[in-house]
């Protein structure tokens, strides 16, 4: 069942007196508690599709519905979370602080988070590999650290959607891997639905159900893939030829993509 359906979305933004065409005509259904990376050349409109999906940008033509409801709608009920390419932490606060933000009451009254059932933040920690620096200072972490925390307050914050930008383009090569593994198992034991972008095939395939290519500006469909890999997903399944195939396959619309801008 279809619970993000984008319909026929297109998006223009003015620049310098003159009109960028960013997104034409984009379709998608995706199904509630599903992965789904988002991957093209930059500039294709990958940012500007999750923002509005997430309700921060409006479209100029179609519409996006989350469960029935309208992004803005869906925001106002706390349906999202967002994964930034660097995670906002207060660096003078703990770890464990961090992780509470989203529980905070703000100045309206109103807890980010207030209508669900809290996780453990200290086993959310665990589950990302940092329950050995619950107490540290954010500022202390290594970059790598802090999108950890980050991944783990967005899947301990009770929306049942998160959209992450590129969060792993700051991480060194190894991070980078070693991360997503931990992403693999928090979301798998999560099933939250996930928009992730990514220009990582090895990321898209490992973590997805489906693989969206999006083609250059403007940002069309160029291919939706599902990747039949089974779950759980463990590291050895990058050794597979199953592998190979899905990157050499998302590789080949990449590739398309260039001969043809
Ligand atoms: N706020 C904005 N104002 C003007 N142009 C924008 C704005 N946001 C994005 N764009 C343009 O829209 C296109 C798509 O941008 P973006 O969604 O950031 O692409 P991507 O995330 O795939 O790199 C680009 O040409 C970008 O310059
Ligand atoms: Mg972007």
């Amino acid at each position: 069942m279809t619970y993000i359906k984008v319909s026929e979305v297109s998006k223009w933004f003015k620049r310098r007196g003159h009109m960028t065409e960013a997104l034409r005509d984009i379709h998608l259904e995706l199904a509630q508690g599903t992965f789904v990376s988002l991957i093209g050349p930059s500039g294709c409109g990958k940012s500007t599709l999750l923002r509005i999906v997430g309700g921060l940008a409006d479209v100029d033509r179609g519409e996006v519905t989350i469960g029935g409801l309208s992004p803005l709608e869906a925001q106002s009920r706390k349906q999202f979370g967002f994964v930034p390419q660097s995670p906002a932490l207060f660096p003078w606060r703990t770890v464990l602080e961090n992780m509470n933000l989203p529980f905070e009451v703000n100045v309206r009254g109103n807890s980010a988070a207030k209508l669900v059932e809290r996780e453990d933040p200290v086993e959310l920690l665990k589950s990302v590999g940092l329950g050995d620096f619950v107490n540290a200072y954010a500022k202390e972490l290594s970059g790598g650290m802090q999108q950890r925390v980050g991944i783990a307050r967005a899947f301990g914050s009770g929306a049942p959607i998160l959209l992450m930008d590129e969060p792993f383009s700051a991480l060194d090569e190894i991070t980078r891997e070693k991360i997503s593994y931990q992403l693999l198992d928090i979301w798998e034991s999560h099933q939250k639905t996930v928009l992730f972008v990514t220009h990582s095939l090895r990321e898209a395939v490992l973590l997805s159900d489906k693989v969206v290519v999006m083609s250059a500006r403007p940002g069309r469909v160029a291919a939706v893939i599902d990747i039949g890999l089974p779950r759980p997903r463990r590291a050895q399944i990058e050794d597979t030829d199953e592998f190979h195939q899905y990157v050499a396959e998302i590789r080949g619309y990449l590739r398309d993509e260039w001969k043809s801008s």
